[in-house]
C-alpha cells in the first residue's frame, strides 16, 4: 500500500495505473524537463550539470561511486524523476569490479546452444540489476559481413537464422519475467539496422544496401526480437543510401513501428544527433538536426549534450512544437514506471558482493568457455592425455609440454573487448586477476604433465595518434597500432622450451587496440613477432597445438598447415584457460561449430557461407574462393556418419511442415554433441537468392557407437525469399533439403521436396 499522503499526488501512487501516472507526470513537466528526460549522458563527464541543469533521464558509463552520486543529485531535482542508468555488459558486467566476464558474443556463438546464452544472460542480468544499473545495451544483432571489421566479436557470426536463435535468447535471458521482476534488465537490440555492411570493413561507414538486401537478411533477427518483445531498440551509426539511420523515416517508422508494430523504446548510438552535422554534414546545425531526430522518431538521445539547447532552439525557431517531445517522455517515463524505480530507484543492493562474481557464475562461464571452442584441425595428436571415462588421467606418452606465445599468460587480453581492461571505463583497469584462468594456468592446474613456459613473441605497442588523442566532438581517438618485430631471444628461448619437451601449445591471437569500435584492420594475419614465432616453432619438429585466441577470425601463415592441430578459442572469458586445458587433455570434448567462415586471405572478402549465386566462375585467378574453415565446421574427438536422410512428404502446401529424418552415428570412441544443420536451397528463384541457407538446426549428444534417428521439422513458410517488390514469399516449385555436419556442399546429405 503507497504512504497516504503520496496519493495526493497521482504519479507518485503505486496504486494506480500505469498510463494515469505517466500522463499526471508529464502535465507537470515544463519543456525542459521533458527535452532532459530524452537525454542519456556519460556520467563521468560533469555530473551535477547533467542532473541539475539538463535534468537528463538516464546516464551510461557510470563507476560504482558515481552512480550513487547521481542519485544523490536526482533527489534535489523539482520532480525526483529517477535515473535509468545503462550500460554495455555484453558478455557479463564488463565494467564492474569482480564482475562475471564470459565468452565474447562470437565465442557464445559457437555453442550454437540458445539455452545456454539464454542461462548466461540470465546471470550477466542478476549481477547487473544487483549493481544498480537497469539497461544493457546487449545483444548485438549485426551480421558479421567483412573480417576486417572491428566489431566482429560482439556479433553472433555471419547467418541470419542462427542470430535470431541467439538474440532472441539472450533478449529473454536480461529480460526475465518482466520488468518488475527486481533481477530483469532492459534488453537493447542493436545496431538496428545494417551497420556492419560496412566499406573495406571500415567502422560506421555509409552501408551500400538497398532495402531488399536489408529485408532479406540484415532485418529479420531484428523482427524477431521486436514482436518478442525486447524492450528497446539502439540505431546504428551509418547512413544508408545517403540517410543516416537516425533519421530514416522509412526504417524506422514505416517497418519498424508499422509493419512489426513494435512499441519499445529507441535509443540512438553514441552522438548520433551530433554526427549529423560535424560528421556527416547533413544537418546544419544542432537545432536543425536535434529536431530531424525527434521527428524521427527517437525516444532517448545518447550522449549528444547540446541536443538540450539544440532541441530548446529549434522550439524557438518553430522546427518543433513543445508538445513534439511527449510521445518518447511518454515511452521513457512508462519504462521508469515499469521497472518501479519511483518507488525503488534500485540502486546498489546490499548483498551485491553475494551477487556478483558468485561461484555458480564461475561454474556457468566454465560451461559456456567449454562449449565455445572449436576445434578446426586435428591430425589425431589431441587430446594429449586422454582421460578414462570418469577415471585419472592417463599420461599416455606426453611427459612435458611447452605453452608458448603472448597470449598463453595475459588475463586481460584473453577477456578482449568490452571486458574491465579494454579501455571503454576509465574506473578500472581489469578485472582482478585471480578471478581470471589464463592458459598457463589452467594446464599447471590440471595437466598431468610438467609445464614449461616462453612468451616467444610479442604483438603490438599502442600510440597516441599524432593528429591529436581526441575527436572533433572530444572523445578519444584510438591509438595506432605499431607492430613489435620478431624478437631473436624471445623466439630462441621459446624454441629451447619446445625442443626440451613432447609437444608445444602456441596460443596466438590478436590484441585490444586491433579491434572494437573504430579499429578495423585492413589485414587479418597474426601481428608482431607471432609469424615468426610459429615458423620457428613448426620447424622444431615438435608437434604443435596452436590455440588461437583472437577476436575474430584471422589469416593464419603457411607454416601452420605443419602444425599439429587448430583449435579457435574466441575471447574465452574468465575461464576460458581453464576450459582450453581440459579439452587439450581430453576431460572434455571439443563440440563448437563455427559461426563464421575463416578466410584464406583477407582478399578474399567476403567469406560468408550465404552468398548470392551468379558469377563467373567460381574462384580467383590466383586463390580459391573457399574459406579456410567454413560456417559449420569444427571437429570432435570422434567421428560423425549422417545417413539415410528422408522427407515424410515430398510435396507439400505453403502451410505445411517439412518433416524429415536423419541418423547420425558416432563412429569413434568418444563422446560428443553432433549439431545436425539443415540448410534449404531453392532451385529456382524469380530473383537472385543465396545459394543455401540455414533454417534450423538440432544438437544432440551421441555416446561412443551410438545411433539417433534425428527429426527436422521445417516450417514450409521459412522457406521464403524476398522478391524484386521487396515482398518476403514462399515460391512454389522444387527445394534441395541439406543436412550436414557443416555449410560446405561436400559433407551434406541432400534430399528434395516441392511446394506446389
Ligand atoms: C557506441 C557503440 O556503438 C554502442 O554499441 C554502445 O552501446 C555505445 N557506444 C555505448 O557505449
Amino acid at each position: 500500500m503507497t504512504h497516504p499522503t503520496l496519493r495526493t499526488v497521482p504519479y507518485l501512487n503505486a496504486d494506480l495505473p500505469i498510463p494515469e501516472r505517466v500522463a499526471d507526470l508529464l502535465g507537470r513537466m515544463t519543456l525542459e524537463e521533458k527535452i532532459g528526460q530524452m537525454l542519456q549522458l556519460d556520467a563521468r563527464d560533469d555530473l551535477d550539470d547533467h542532473v541539475l541543469r539538463r535534468s537528463v533521464g538516464s546516464i551510461l558509463h557510470t563507476s560504482p561511486e558515481r552512480l550513487l552520486r547521481a542519485n544523490e543529485l536526482t533527489a534535489q531535482t523539482r520532480l525526483r524523476i529517477p535515473l535509468i542508468v545503462g550500460e554495455d555488459c555484453i558478455h557479463g558486467h564488463s565494467f564492474w569490479p569482480g564482475a562475471t566476464i564470459y565468452p565474447t558474443q562470437l565465442g557464445m556463438a559457437s555453442s550454437w546452444d540458445a539455452s545456454l546464452i539464454e542461462r548466461v544472460a540470465r546471470a550477466t542480468a542478476v549481477e547487473v540489476a544487483a549493481t544498480g544499473i537497469h539497461w544493457t545495451f546487449s545483444p548485438v544483432l549485426c551480421i558479421a559481413r567483412d573480417l576486417r571489421w572491428g566489431r566482429v566479436n560482439e556479433t553472433f557470426g555471419e547467418d541470419p537464422f542462427l542470430i535470431g536463435e541467439l538474440a532472441s535468447a539472450m533478449v529473454r535471458g536480461y529480460q526475465g519475467k518482466g520488468l518488475d521482476d527486481p533481477t530483469a534488465i532492459l534488453a537493447s537490440a542493436k545496431h538496428f539496422a545494417g551497420y556492419s555492411e560496412t566499406q573495406g570493413g571500415r567502422d560506421a561507414s555509409e552501408a551500400d544496401i538497398s532495402r531488399r538486401k536489408l529485408r532479406s537478411w540484415f532485418l529479420p533477427p531484428f523482427e524477431r526480437v521486436a514482436r518478442e518483445g525486447c524492450r528497446t531498440f539502439m540505431l546504428g551509426y551509418q547512413s544508408t543510401d545517403g540517410v543516416p539511420i537516425t533519421i530514416n523515416d522509412w526504417l524506422l517508422s514505416d517497418v519498424l513501428r508499422g509493419e512489426w508494430g513494435y512499441t519499445g523504446t529507441l535509443i540512438t548510438d553514441w552522438d548520433n544527433v551530433g554526427r549529423m552535422v560535424w560528421e556527416q554534414h547533413v544537418q546544419p546545425d544542432i537545432a536543425h538536426a536535434a529536431a530531424a531526430a525527434v521527428k524521427a522518431g527517437n525516444d532517448m538521445v545518447m550522449n549528444t549534450p547540446t541536443f538540450f539547447e539544440g532541441a530548446l532552439d529549434a522550439v524557438a525557431q518553430g522546427l518543433l512544437d513543445e508538445n513534439s517531445f511527449d510521445a518518447a517522455v511518454e515511452r521513457i517515463l512508462t519504462l521508469k514506471f515499469e521497472l518501479g524505480l519511483f518507488e525503488n530507484p534500485r540502486l546498489p543492493v546490499e548483498a551485491v558482493e553475494q551477487l556478483v562474481g558468485t561461484a555458480a557464475h564461475a561454474e556457468l562461464n566454465l560451461e559456456v568457455a567449454r562449449r565455445s571452442l572449436v576445434l578446426l584441425e586435428n591430425d589425431g595428436t589431441l587430446p594429449l592425455a586422454p582421460a578414462a571415462p570418469g577415471g585419472p588421467l592417463a599420461p599416455a606418452t606426453v611427459k612435458r609440454v611447452a605453452v608458448v606465445g603472448p597470449l598463453a599468460d595475459d588475463a586481460q587480453e584473453q577477456l578482449g573487448d568490452w571486458a574491465g581492461g579494454s579501455g571503454q571505463a576509465g574506473w578500472l583497469d581489469g578485472q582482478p586477476r585471480e578471478m581470471i584462468t589464463t592458459v598457463l594456468d589452467g594446464l599447471r592446474e590440471i595437466a598431468p604433465w610438467e609445464v614449461v613456459h616462453a612468451r616467444g613473441a610479442d604483438i603490438l605497442t599502442l600510440e597516441p595518434d599524432p593528429r591529436g588523442v581526441t575527436w572533433p566532438d572530444g572523445q578519444p581517438r584510438p591509438p595506432v597500432v605499431s607492430p613489435c618485430a620478431p624478437d631473436a631471444d624471445q623466439i630462441a628461448a621459446a624454441v629451447a622450451a619446445a625442443e626440451s619437451a613432447d609437444a608445444v601449445i602456441a596460443v596466438v591471437g590478436d590484441a585490444l587496440g586491433l579491434y572494437g569500435e573504430g579499429r578495423s584492420t585492413a589485414t587479418l594475419e597474426l601481428i608482431g613477432g607471432q609469424i615468426a614465432l610459429l615458423d620457428a616453432l613448426i620447424e622444431t619438429g615438435k608437434p604443435v597445438i596452436v590455440v588461437l585466441l583472437a577476436s575474430k577470425p584471422l589469416v593464419l601463415p603457411a607454416s601452420v598447415s605443419r602444425a599439429a592441430a587448430v583449435l579457435w578459442v574466441a575471447n574465452p572469458g574468465m575461464q576460458g584457460g581453464r576450459a582450453i586445458a581440459e579439452l587439450l587433455t581430453g576431460v572434455t570434448e571439443p563440440t563448437g561449430r563455427l559461426p563464421i567462415s575463416f578466410a584464406r586471405h583477407a582478399g578474399q572478402q567476403p567469406t560468408y557461407y550465404n552468398q548470392i549465386r551468379g558469377q563467373h566462375g567460381d574462384r580467383y585467378a590466383d586463390l580459391t574462393q573457399s574459406p579456410a574453415w567454413a560456417f559449420g565446421e569444427g571437429l570432435s574427438y570422434t567421428t560423425v556418419a549422417y545417413s539415410d536422410l528422408v522427407v515424410e512428404e515430398a510435396t507439400l502446401a505453403a502451410s505445411d511442415t517439412v518433416v524429415a529424418q536423419v541418423t547420425v552415428t558416432n563412429t569413434g570412441e568418444r563422446p560428443t554433441i553432433e549439431t545436425v544443420q539443415v540448410y534449404v536451397r531453392d532451385a529456382i528463384t524469380s530473383v537472385s537468392w543465396a545459394d543455401k541457407e540455414l533454417k534450423t538446426y538440432r544438437q544432440v549428444a551421441l555416446a561412443p557407437g551410438e545411433s539417433a534417428r534425428v527429426r527436422l521439422d521445417l516450417p514450409v513458410a521459412d522457406c521464403t525469399i524476398v522478391d524484386a517488390a521487396g515482398n518476403r514469399v514462399v515460391e512454389p516449385g522444387e527445394f534441395d533439403l541439406l543436412v550436414g555436419p557443416s555449410s560446405r556442399d561436400e559433407v551434406l546429405l541432400r534430399t528434395g521436396f516441392v511446394v506446389a
